[in-house]
């Protein structure tokens, strides 16, 4: 039953969402500007901050996940052992499931209810305060919590954390999206306004790509990726820079390939993957179509098979024969670009001019359905559209 072995994914863990490379390619700025920010904290215990910046998907997460597993080894090593509480906001939607989760670390019998959130903010506090090591707490998609409301314990935390309160212990790191500033009061503003900033910038499309090959090498069997999928996956998601969105189309294209056992990811498993992450190819917007545009669309479907792109001169050639193949008169050369551009201001394909040793040749592709789906997809279409002219006469 199991036995048939994978050919393409040789460690799926590495694709997990959840998963800490050990170096994070194009963050070693951030690494550093963190390891500057706590040398205080690892090397003479004194608590730190920092408040951690950027868009979806650049790596706030992943990033202060390495740091911290990594500080916490040096702690240890020097002798000067520090814990790390990590809390996703998010998840924890209260201000109170906050708190709680921190007194537990001290107090893992603490009960879930009974208590005010000022009292349990007492209790933390005592911990804190009388607690022997160093702590560190991560508040990850901290915005989530302080728009419900819970700017205070934020800045209560901030408040052991700057160092005006010797006896607390505690190092903050906060991640978000989006500033926080505007959530916050002018007292609070005051001491966030302090702390140090790491900012996340988007990723630009030839760092998705090295993050995205990276990941190949770590989870996939050597070679059994092409550059083009590689390309085409830095493509897609360099619009949003979001690293998240390339590592998702190269764990679903390569679960793709591997059902197709075509021993390798090629263009169309990255296309079929895109197509079902978010596809912008709607049945309803190809049903629109007049017969002419479809039978173009089929032609570039067809003449693009595995390739990444096609020049137009060939996407032509196929049309020339789709069209006899439907017993209808090719149009003349003008048309078919007409054609070719109507499909694109509707986002059903993508041309680009290429300047080369040749001159210009004007090359197309697909955004974000495989060729073959597309191909059928249309070929029945065409097929109602006919015969529903047929019955009209
Ligand atoms: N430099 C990198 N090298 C390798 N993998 C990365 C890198 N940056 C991000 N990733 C991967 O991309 C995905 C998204 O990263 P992460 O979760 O850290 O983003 P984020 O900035 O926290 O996004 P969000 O704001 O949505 O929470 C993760 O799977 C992570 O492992
Ligand atoms: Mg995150």
């Amino acid at each position: 039953m199991f036995e048939r072995s994978s050919v393409i994914i040789r460690d799926p863990v590495k694709l997990d969402y959840d998963y800490v490379p050990k170096d994070l390619v194009h963050r070693e700025g951030q690494m550093h500007s963190l390891e500057t920010l706590f040398r205080p904290l690892a090397q003479h215990g004194r608590p730190c901050t920092a408040y951690l910046t950027g868009s979806v998907g650049t790596g706030k997460t992943v990033t202060a996940r390495r740091f911290c597993t990594d500080m916490a080894e040096y702690c240890r090593n020097a002798g000067r052992p520090i814990s790390v509480v990590f809390i996703n906001c998010r998840n924890r939607s209260s201000e109170s499931a906050v708190v709680l989760q921190l007194i537990r670390h001290f107090d893992a019998g603490f009960p879930d209810r009974g208590f005010a959130p000022d009292e349990m903010l007492r209790v933390l506090r005592n911990h804190l305060t009388t607690n022997v090591s160093n702590m560190v707490v991560v508040l990850d998609e901290v915005d989530a919590l302080m728009k419900k409301g819970a700017v205070d314990l934020v800045y209560q935390l901030t408040r052991f954390s700057d160092g005006s309160n010797s006896d607390a212990k505690v190092s903050l790191i906060m991640i978000s999206q989006d500033p926080v500033h505007e959530l916050m009061d002018d007292a609070s503003l005051s001491t966030f306004r302090r702390l140090n900033r790491v900012t996340f910038n988007k990723y630009t499309r030839d760092e998705l790509r090295r993050i995205v090959e990276v990941r190949a090498e770590e989870a996939l069997v050597p070679g059994t990726i092409t550059e083009d999928s590689l390309d085409l996956i830095a493509d897609n998601s360099a619009e949003f820079g979001d690293a998240r969105m390339a590592i998702e189309l190269l764990d679903r294209a390569a679960n793709i390939a591997e059902e197709d056992s075509e021993g390798e990811v090629n263009v169309e498993h990255v296309r079929a993957a895109k197509a079902m992450i978010y596809s912008v190819v709607s049945e309803s917007k190809l049903m629109m179509l007049d017969l002419n545009r479809m039978i173009v669309l089929l032609a570039v479907a067809r003449a693009m098979k595995t390739n990444l792109a096609i020049m137009m001169s060939a996407a032509e050639k196929t049309y020339a024969i789709v069209c006899e193949e439907y017993d209808t008169a090719a149009r003349k050369h003008t048309q078919f670009w007409k054609y070719v551009q109507d499909l694109e201001s509707m986002g059903l394909l993508k041309t680009e001019v290429r300047n080369d040793r040749n001159g210009r040749t004007t090359m197309i592709s697909l955004p974000d359905i495989p060729s073959k789906v597309l191909a059928q997809k249309m070929e029945s279409l065409i097929e109602m559209k006919v015969k529903g002219d047929q019955d009209e006469v």
